[in-house]
């Protein structure tokens, strides 16, 4: 069989289980399978493929028509044109995040901070703005173990290690010391909307990763308090919520003695992280 014949074999199963992009989906997979880029293997669409990788093929053909991701499958997503090992421990990283960090890189350029990540997930944004502000040091927590595996492994990749340390605690802890930029994108879906989510969403990303409890503020007020403790004068938090709590959250920051500096939209125009300054 060749890899048309494939990709076609492919495209036509996750068309029948209602998956969306069904032919890129399948181009992607067969690439991972090949271990080569998808520009790569739709120039060569003829070549014959073997045995073994057909079969490794439909059973991440299988997986994805079960709305599995496609970035948990193919272990990694793209997110600051970096390249990001995830798992089914970390959030995937969003390209929404991506206008956030923008921001503070725009700020704290040429600036030496330390930052603190709370929910550091794949580590994405601590790497990234590490990456960016090099002689800044920061400290990413979470309490999930998997994740923090995964965050290592992207620090050591993208060769941040040695400014960062992870470490295994809930936001609510004691930090021993403060912080220039607090960083969040912390769980803040309602629990009872948790059931309304993507098939790709509810049934494979973490559930740790995405409740924020009963009105989905939970965790968005503990990271403004902890915030409020831990950043110096005039320190920032930057905050990744969803659209529909920007009310709530901005008179919640300005009763904290925050704020609010700047407001990111995304792609949507809908605003999605809210950085604002802490008066001390
Ligand atoms: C929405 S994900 C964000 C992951 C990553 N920062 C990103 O933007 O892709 C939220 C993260 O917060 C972590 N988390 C949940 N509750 C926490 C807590 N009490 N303390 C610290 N981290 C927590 C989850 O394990 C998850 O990795």
């Amino acid at each position: 069989m060749n890899a048309l014949e494939l990709i076609n074999i492919g495209s036509n199963k996750l068309k029948m289980n209602s998956i969306k992009s069904f032919i890129l989906d399948s181009e992607i997979l067969l690439s991972k399978v090949l271990n080569k880029k998808r520009e790569e293997v739709l120039v060569d669409l003829y070549q014959k493929i073997e045995n073994n990788k057909i079969l490794e093929f439909l059973e991440y053909i299988d997986r994805r028509a079960s709305n599995e991701p496609i970035a948990y499958i193919i272990k990694q997503k793209e997110f600051w044109s970096k390249i990001f090992e995830v798992s089914n421990k970390t959030l995937i990283p969003r390209p929404e995040t991506e206008l956030m960090l923008e921001k503070l890189i725009r700020i704290y350029k040429k600036k030496t901070i330390r930052i603190l990540d709370i929910g550091t997930g794949s580590g994405c944004i601590l790497i990234s703005l590490l990456s960016e502000l090099k002689s800044s040091k920061g400290i990413g927590i979470d309490i999930s173990s998997g994740a923090l595996q995964i965050a290592k492994k992207n620090a050591k990749n993208m060769n941040v290690y040695e400014n960062i340390k992870f470490q295994k605690k809930s936001l609510d802890s004691f930090f021993s010391q403060k912080f220039d930029l607090v960083v969040s994108n912390p769980p803040y879906i309602k629990s009872r909307d948790l059931k309304n989510l993507e098939d790709d969403i509810k049934l494979h990303e973490p559930k740790i990763a995405l409740d924020g409890g009963n009105d989905g503020l939970d965790l968005i007020k503990k990271v403004i308090y902890k915030a409020k403790e831990i950043l110096k004068a005039n320190g920032r938090l930057a905050l990744e919520i969803n659209n529909e709590q920007v009310l709530q959250v901005s008179k919640i920051l300005e009763k904290n003695n925050f704020r609010v500096e700047h407001i990111v939209n995304d792609y949507k125009d809908k605003i999605r992280s809210l950085i604002s300054v802490l008066i001390k």
